[in-house]
């Protein structure tokens, strides 16, 4: 399943890697704002049972909506599991993290897939790849047991960045690339997809000295079914089929893990802004409707 991503990519016709998995990104709140209950993320686990593969989720601030205390009893009751994120970057957000981690993740061991302190922290300059490992290793003091890492944009992998949380002890690292943040079209967006992927996980392995020592999964990918043409980029119900169904599901045929970004549109969001500066509109990545319905086809 983790065999050389060289091999695999030069191998990609007669590969015979058992399939990877696919899991979505999750908010933690409602389509007005207001924060999820037990409830939602059960109705959300079991519109991703109904019309998926995926059983397991990704979640960023382990406090915030009490995320972690409404998320793992849903899980538990509909067979998924959870990847939980931790916000360090300010010391409030960290701190109740951490306790919201200490209190729950032990109650719900077979629940929690994976703990990733940080989110691109490293890609928007927040903290340095020494710095950040302090504190990932602060978290994994505090609820050992579990697999820890962090999840950043490809580039701050493959460019030396995070050379030090690589070579330091992490278990896991998801990587997040998005051909439409890079303005392309289409035609080329699930070329350049793998293309980041390849770099980033080869450069994990070359500086952990291992193909599989380190657990590699794309942390966010996706394309928008509305908003503004970004690039060459075109949003649209038909261009995020393409890509789901060439990019997300082409990594996973060949063994890859996959988190697509996300599960559901999150109407609530304020405009984001792009690399370039471009204000763009981050309300419409859901593979589904915020009524839970598939936009397209979800099922590799
Ligand atoms: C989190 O849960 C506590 C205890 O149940 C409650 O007092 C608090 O209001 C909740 N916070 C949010 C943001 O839902
Ligand atoms: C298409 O993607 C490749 C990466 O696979 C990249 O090198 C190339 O520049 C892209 N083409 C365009 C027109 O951006």
């Amino acid at each position: 399943m983790r065999s050389s991503l060289a091999l695999i990519f030069a191998s990609v016709i007669s590969s015979a890697a058992a399939a990877g998995s696919l899991g979505f990104a999750l908010g933690d709140k409602r389509s007005d704002g207001s924060c999820k209950g037990q409830d939602d993320y059960e109705a959300d686990f079991k519109a991703l049972s109904a019309q998926t593969d995926a059983r397991i989720v990704r979640t960023y601030a382990a406090a915030e909506c009490n995320s972690s205390m409404n998320v793992l009893p849903a899980a538990k009751a509909t067979g998924f599991q959870v990847v939980l994120g931790v916000w360090p970057d300010s010391d409030e957000s960290f701190a109740l993290d951490k306790a919201a981690l200490i209190k729950y993740a032990p109650k719900y061991k077979d629940q929690v897939y994976a703990i990733t302190v940080g989110s691109e922290s490293m890609y928007r300059g927040t903290f340095t790849g020494t710095e950040l490992l302090s504190r990932i290793q602060e978290i994994k003091k505090a609820v050992p047991g579990f697999k820890i890492g962090t999840a950043d944009s490809w580039n701050k992998f493959q460019d030396g960045t995070a050379d030090a949380v690589i070579k330091g002890g992490v278990d896991i690292i998801l990587c997040n690339a998005f051909s439409y943040w890079q303005g392309q079209a289409i035609s080329n967006a699930t070329g350049s997809f793998f293309d980041d992927i390849k770099q980033a996980f080869g450069h994990i392995q070359a500086i952990s000295g291992s193909n599989d020592a380190i657990e590699m999964w794309v942390g966010e990918t996706g394309w928008t079914t509305a908003g503004n043409k970004y690039g060459d980029a075109v949003p649209s119900v038909s261009n995020a089929a393409t890509f789901f169904k060439q990019g997300v599901c082409g990594l996973i045929e060949w063994g890859f893990n996959v988190f697509f970004f996300e599960a559901f549109d999150e109407p609530w969001k304020p405009v984001a802004t792009g690399q370039d500066g471009t204000v763009a509109d981050e309300t419409h990545w859901g593979a589904m409707t915020v009524d839970r319905k598939a936009k397209y086809a979800i099922k590799c």
